[in-house]
């Protein structure tokens, strides 16, 4: 059975991707190598931790010296660490660069010189950067436009010229905007309906018809695992839903769910540089057999009950330094 090392564990894929791998492949062994920055949260975790394949690591991919043993023990290594919130690339750009750079190069380095099954780089759509026209496709250029997708651009190409160099079993994923459980309440689902169960105001940017499509978690797990399964080395895969919609849309969905007033949505200034539309063309994965399971509007009510039944995962987030972000972040005017 195979060995994984998963990194960026305790956020919120890595976490849903642990869940899954234990599900389907009850007897693996999981090594979960993460920081625990903010977004990092052991509670993510609680039930599969005490599984007798699981060991977690508390330490940075950019430290040789903790990534190498951990490489060299195991068979795939899959790279899910990350800072991954765009606001706060575009406020402090500085860790971006560190991990999602840097940090995959050691993890490469370690992986060239030890060997590897697989190497699994989770990317995103954002590298492509924003369209208006037609779905990207794995072989458009890249053109990302926050500190966040650029660090992720560097990250997933510095992957593939470990393939075309060293002949390494690299393969890269780019999924869309996934939701579900355990996503850090600062992203636009888990935060917007954890502030209206709150009776808390929801801040839209700019016009609030930005355009992402939303994949539910578990798909996105699906996808990876399929990838790493039937994928080429070498290959990009887009991994996409087909859920195109505004942040008005998500909004309202979220408002007529919980069944809280309109009065809630408050407009804010934009995000700076702010990406109109993501959009996926995501045929090749869908030949090795992949699609999602999931219907927007039932993974959007499963995961808004799943907010609602778990207060006591978000409410102890959303207090300390959580807080302290946010005032710094914008003021919403009554
Ligand atoms: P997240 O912010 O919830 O989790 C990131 C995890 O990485 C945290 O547990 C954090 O502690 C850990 N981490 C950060 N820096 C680290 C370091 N130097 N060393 C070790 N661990 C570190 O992010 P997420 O939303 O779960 O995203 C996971 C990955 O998927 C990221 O690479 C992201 O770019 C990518 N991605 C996310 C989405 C999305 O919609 N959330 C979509 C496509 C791709
Ligand atoms: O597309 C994949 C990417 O999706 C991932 O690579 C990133 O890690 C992930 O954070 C996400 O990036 P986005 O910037 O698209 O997600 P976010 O949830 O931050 O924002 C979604 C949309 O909602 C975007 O148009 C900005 C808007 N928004 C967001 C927040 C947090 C608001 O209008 N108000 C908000 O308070």
């Amino acid at each position: 059975m195979q060995t994984f090392l998963i990194t960026g564990g305790a956020g919120f894929i890595g976490s849903n991707f642990i869940r899954y791998l234990f599900k389907k492949y009850e007897h693996c062994k999981i090594i979960n190598l993460d920081k625990l920055t903010y977004a990092g949260n052991p509670d993510n975790l609680k039930g599969v931790d005490a599984h007798p394949g699981y060991r977690f690591v508390k330490g940075d991919i950019c430290a040789e010296k903790i990534v190498e043993p951990l490489v060299q023990e195991a068979d795939v290594v899959i790279n899910f660490a990350a800072e991954s919130h765009v606001d706060r690339s575009i406020g402090k750009p500085d860790d971006f660069i560190r991990t999602d750079v840097f940090g995959t190069f050691v993890l490469l380095e370690a992986a060239r010189k030890f060997g590897i099954e697989k190497f699994i780089q989770i990317s995103t759509d954002e590298v492509y950067g924003s369209t208006l026209g037609e779905s990207f496709r794995e072989t458009d250029p890249l053109m990302p436009s926050s500190p966040y997708s650029a660090s992720k651009a560097g990250a997933d190409r510095l992957a593939f010229s470990y393939f075309v160099t060293y002949d390494m079993p690299v393969l890269i994923t780019r999924c869309s905007n996934n939701f579900g459980p355990y996503q850090y309440p600062e992203k636009l689902i888990p935060l917007f309906v954890t502030n209206a169960l709150e009776n808390n105001k929801l801040p839209i940017y700019g016009d609030g018809k930005n355009i992402r499509d939303w994949i539910y978690v578990e798909d996105h797990c699906r996808a990876i695992d399929v990838v790493l399964r039937k994928g080429s080395n070498g290959e990009v895969y887009n991994i996409g839903a087909g859920n195109e919609k505004n942040n008005l849309e998500i909004t309202r969905f979220i408002l007529d769910k919980l069944g809280k007033p309109d009065k809630l949505m408050t407009y804010v200034p934009d995000r700076l540089g702010h990406d109109r539309r993501y959009s996926l063309d995501w045929d090749k994965i869908k030949r090795l057999g992949w699609q999602p399971q999931h219907s927007f509007a039932d993974a959007m009510t499963r995961t808004i009950d799943w907010y609602q039944n778990n207060r006591w995962w978000w409410e102890e987030i959303k207090s300390g330094e959580y807080l302290e972000y946010y005032k710094n972040h914008y003021t919403i005017e009554e």
